[in-house]
């Protein structure tokens, strides 16, 4: 029987993998919900998270999986997101941008409401982490990315609002935010190519990258396994510290 669960959206990549195969507790059982999958050491199941018809899929999974766990610890990080489209809201495609705004703003409080549930409904008794992965992009305005500006204010205002009811109603649940900084990972590979006409900050992120400026994904990961092992409180938006 495993003492720790731990899951990751968008684990197949940047970010989400290096969390995946940096997790510090040891014996965990690590699932990855993504497309794509294919990280050693992750089970996967397979989901489009912009696709709503995934999220009761996700929901029931959780339920099963905490029912009969009694492990000490149960972990969900939230860290699947898109920039894409990256355009301006009236031109880009409407398909693209609905997805956006489903992945971004909704999957996030979805998926977050479907892990309390299974917390809260298992009967749990151990400590419980939902982390959500955010961004600058909540509180600056870029033109070319409304999407995802939106989608990251949404979950932190999310974040802010279901730390406070879980600082009520079961201390050992912890619901965070933490903005990774500038990480160097597929997303600011995809970033780079964006058209000026598109991005008009894309220079910014060019000379990010040619300045050698982005974070490494394994430090980033380590730091945000460090920052839950400390007493961050419950609802915070916390920008990560990476030594
Ligand atoms: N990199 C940065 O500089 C930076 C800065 C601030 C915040 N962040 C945040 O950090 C998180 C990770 O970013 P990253 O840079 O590691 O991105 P990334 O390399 O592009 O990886 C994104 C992950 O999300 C998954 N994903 C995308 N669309 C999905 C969908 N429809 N359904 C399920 N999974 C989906 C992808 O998996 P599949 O394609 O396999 O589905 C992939 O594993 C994001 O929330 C991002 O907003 C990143």
């Amino acid at each position: 029987m495993t003492d720790a669960l731990v899951w990751i959206t968008g684990a197949s990549s940047g970010i989400g993998a290096a969390l995946a195969t940096t997790v510090p507790i040891p014996d965990a059982v690590v699932v990855d919900i993504s497309r794509s999958g294919g990280t050693p050491g992750a089970e996967h199941l397979p989901a489009d998270l912009a696709d709503p018809s995934s999220w009761s899929a996700v929901e029931t999974h959780l339920l099963a999986r905490m029912s009969d766990f009694s492990g000490r610890r149960a972990v969900f990080v939230h860290n699947a997101a898109t920039l894409d489209p990256i355009g301006v809201a009236g031109e880009v495609d409407s398909l693209a941008y609905r997805r956006n705004a489903l992945l971004n703003a909704a999957a996030p409080q979805v998926l977050g409401h479907a892990f309390l549930r299974a917390v809260a409904e298992s009967g749990f008794a151990g400590a419980a982490d939902l982390v959500m992965l955010t961004s600058g992009a909540a509180s600056s305005a870029y033109a070319g990315w409304s999407g995802y500006c939106a989608g990251k204010a949404a979950v932190d205002q999310w974040v802010r609002c279901v730390g406070l009811e879980q600082r009520e109603r079961s201390p050992s649940v912890r619901v965070v935010a933490v903005a990774p900084g500038v990480v160097a990972t597929p997303m600011q590979e995809h970033i780079r190519t964006a058209d000026a006409a598109a991005f008009p900050a894309v220079e910014r992120f060019r000379a990010l990258h040619a300045d050698g400026e982005l974070r490494d994904p394994d430090a980033v990961a380590r730091a945000l396994w460090a920052l839950l092992d400390g007493d961050v409180e419950s609802g915070s938006v916390v920008a990560l510290d990476v030594p």
